[in-house]
């Protein structure tokens, strides 16, 4: 299948972009590059250009199968301080692809959704059937593109896969590619640049959550388990003509202690941290029961923390060395 991968220069994306090559598909990446970067997809056609340009699209989806949407701005706290920024891009620019697909006729699409529909749940681990109650902007941009592309669905045929990604982590076990935030707002390459002394002393918001230390869990998955998931999810809709919404995590959640424990180990190095308060909205404990997505799509995540904080680790390394 010929497979258009909006927001494919970004973290997320470029992995994805890997497992459909390896899997046999063709890609064309298509992305402005506002917070992507063109070394991590390079050796693949990319298209450089915006979702809510729709003559752009007009002219690249008519040789396409199916789409993959990683565009979107993702900052929880810039969503909170700018909610328009977040509406014009991640809602307008979503339905600028979603139209542009009808109008093409391209009928298969697989969005990167997030555990942020499901606001604060009141019970973990979390199924899809957690009412969607979403706490800040992002969030509620990201639910209303489930619900476009269920609309979508019935009025238009267009079969979607809506994959509910917990925490991304880790890099590419070849260490070319890798997460490269900025701002870096994510615990793994922060816990780790602060142990290299290439960044800040870690702060760690929160010390009194009713968790077995006291800091937050999160339920931390491996980039390229994340990758081979969409894989199978473009299989799936393509013989099963069916949509669906799946969480995509481990069923395993860590603490920020047990974060930095491992970075330390790792690293071999100590990671400077002080405490500091609460940020608002952050519930305890977020942790994916993830047995649909095993069900439905034969899937299950392969990689454990220790390997995400070395394959993380290696790209943060080589990214340094290839800096000086
Ligand atoms: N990183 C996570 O832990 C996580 C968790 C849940 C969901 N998600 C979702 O996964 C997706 C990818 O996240 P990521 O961490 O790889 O982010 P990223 O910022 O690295 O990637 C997003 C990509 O989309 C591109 N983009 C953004 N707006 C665009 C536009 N208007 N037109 C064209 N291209 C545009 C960016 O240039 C970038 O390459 C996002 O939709 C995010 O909301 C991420």
């Amino acid at each position: 299948m010929v497979v258009l991968v909006v927001g494919g220069a970004g973290y997320i994306g470029s992995h994805a972009c890997r497992a459909l090559r390896h899997g046999g598909h063709d890609v064309i990446v298509y992305d402005n590059l506002c917070t992507g970067f063109e070394s991590l997809v390079q050796g693949f056609e990319l298209v450089k250009a915006d979702v809510l340009d729709g003559a752009a699209l007009g002219r690249v989806l008519p040789r396409v199968d199916a789409i993959m949407h990683f565009a979107a701005h993702a900052y929880v706290g810039e969503s909170v301080a700018n909610p328009r920024k977040y509406f014009r891009n991640n809602v307008e620019g979503g339905l600028s692809l979603l139209n542009a697909a009808a109008d093409a006729g391209v009928k298969k699409i697989i969005f990167s959704s997030t555990c942020a529909v499901y606001g604060v749940p009141a019970k973990v681990p979390i199924d899809e059937d957690t009412p969607r109650q979403p706490v800040n902007p992002y969030g509620v941009s990201k639910l209303f593109f489930e619900n476009a592309l269920a609309a979508y669905d019935r009025a238009y045929g267009i079969r979607y896969a809506s994959l509910r990604y917990f925490n991304a982590a880790g890099a590419d076990e070849s260490g070319e590619i890798g997460e490269m935030h900025d701002p870096e707002t994510h615990l793994i390459p922060l816990a780790l640049a602060a142990a290299a002394g290439t960044g800040p002393e870690l702060q760690v918001f929160g010390t009194d959550y009713a968790t077995p230390d006291g800091t937050c869990v999160r339920d931390y998955i491996h980039v390229n388990d994340l990758a081979s998931a969409h894989v199978k999810a473009l299989e799936l809709l393509s013989e099963g003509n069916m949509s669906f919404a799946v969480n995509l995590g481990t069923g395993s959640g860590y603490s920020v202690q047990e974060v930095i424990s491992s970075v330390e180990a790792v690293a071999g190095k100590r990671v400077s941290r002080k405490s500091a308060p609460r940020r608002a909205g952050d519930p305890p404990a977020l942790v994916a029961n993830p047995a649909k997505a095993e069900m439905l799509l034969g899937w299950k995540a392969t990689r454990g923390l220790r390997e995400i904080v070395e394959t993380a680790w290696n790209f943060a390394q080589r990214k340094a060395a290839v800096a000086r």
